[in-house]
């Protein structure tokens, strides 16, 4: 096991299915134009493999599928049914929700259990002017089937300054009303952000200005959340419960598990380390020659984790998936 200074090892794994994704949202794309589709990606069956090997290289107990949008990746079922039988306690994605209702079945007979649906606002204008592509009903409703089919849902909300502030009481009020735990994320200094501070400070919703905000409606406390979890956890008591992923006023890169490879074969250890390593030469050789390479790089990739705290990143979510 490859364990660093402050005991912090890979337990987590983030696959990026592609970078493509159907909408272009002002926080990750600040052209506003969408990326159909994505150049030099590794199949559904290759990056499987890539899982495999991280399993066995790293330790890795926890698979998250993201994008891009993955539901949109013609490599999905692929990759779902190559993954199909490996050792992991927990397979979970992270969609926009445009094609939920359409690829439920694909997932539940995956085993997928657990959905994180980004959704900023429930006012369909704030959606337009946010997601730059897609339909706010079609996301309720893709929530509402999956839900209906025994999966958890959380959703996350970036609030922003300017754009859906006045939204946070109302998708709260929606999530617990649905049993959906509301996560809200406060901005990251990913891509544009990273390299235009005004923009990022101007529109930052920090989370005890949203704990304030959330106060003037609901009486919560302080709930118990996992050990690496990036979330600080609350409850409502009788409502429910709602997380916060305070990057900039609560760090928690002393417990970051997590991995990420993206969809043309790049580990990153960090989200906030511009250095990656490349695996995709080493899916098609044979185990016992990938494991020992996959094993060098990925005490790189372990030692490119921030000491503290989020700095900043020229990466933007599209490449990664969160
Ligand atoms: N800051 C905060 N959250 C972001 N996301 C994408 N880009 C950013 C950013 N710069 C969110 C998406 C998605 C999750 C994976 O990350 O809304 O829900």
């Amino acid at each position: 096991m490859i364990v660093d200074r402050q005991g912090r090892r890979f337990r987590n794994l983030r696959v990026s299915l592609t970078a493509a994704c159907n909408y272009a949202c002002t926080y990750c794309v600040p052209d506003g134009k969408r990326l159909v589709a994505a150049q030099d990606e590794l199949s559904g069956e290759d990056l499987a493999r890539g899982v495999a090997y991280l399993i066995e290289a790293a330790g890795i107990e926890r698979l998250r599928i993201t994008g891009g949008e993955p539901l949109i990746s013609p490599r999905l079922e692929g990759f779902l049914t190559a993954i199909a039988g490996l050792d992991l306690h927990d397979i979970s994605l992270t969609t926009n929700g445009q094609l939920l209702s359409r690829r439920l079945p694909l997932l539940q007979a995956a085993g997928v259990r657990r959905l994180n649906v980004s959704l900023d606002t429930l006012d369909a204008a704030a959606f337009r002017s946010i997601a730059r592509g897609g339909d706010l009903a079609t996301v309720l409703l893709g929530m509402q089937e999956a839900s209906a089919a025994g999966m958890r849902i959380k959703v996350n909300m970036v609030p922003m300054r300017g754009q859906n502030l006045d939204q946070v009481a109302p998708l709260l009020d929606y999530c617990l009303a649905r049993g959906y735990e509301l996560r809200f994320i406060e901005l990251m200094r990913m891509g544009h952000l990273a390299r235009d501070g005004n923009a990022f400070r101007q529109q930052l919703v920090s989370m005890p200005e949203l704990l304030t905000l959330i106060g003037q409606h609901h009486a919560f406390e302080q709930a118990s959340a996992a050990v690496d979890a990036t979330a600080l956890r609350y409850q409502i008591p009788g409502k429910g419960y709602f997380g916060v992923i305070a990057n900039e006023s609560v760090p928690f890169c002393r417990a970051c598990s997590r991995l990420r490879l993206s969809s043309t074969g790049w580990l990153h250890g960090c989200l906030s380390s511009s250095n990656r390593h490349y695996i995709g030469d080493l899916l098609d050789r044979p185990r016992h020659q990938a494991l020992p390479a996959l094993q060098r790089l990925l005490v790189k990739a372990l030692a490119d984790k921030q000491e503290l705290a989020f700095a900043g990143g020229v990466m933007v979510m599209k490449v990664i998936g969160g």
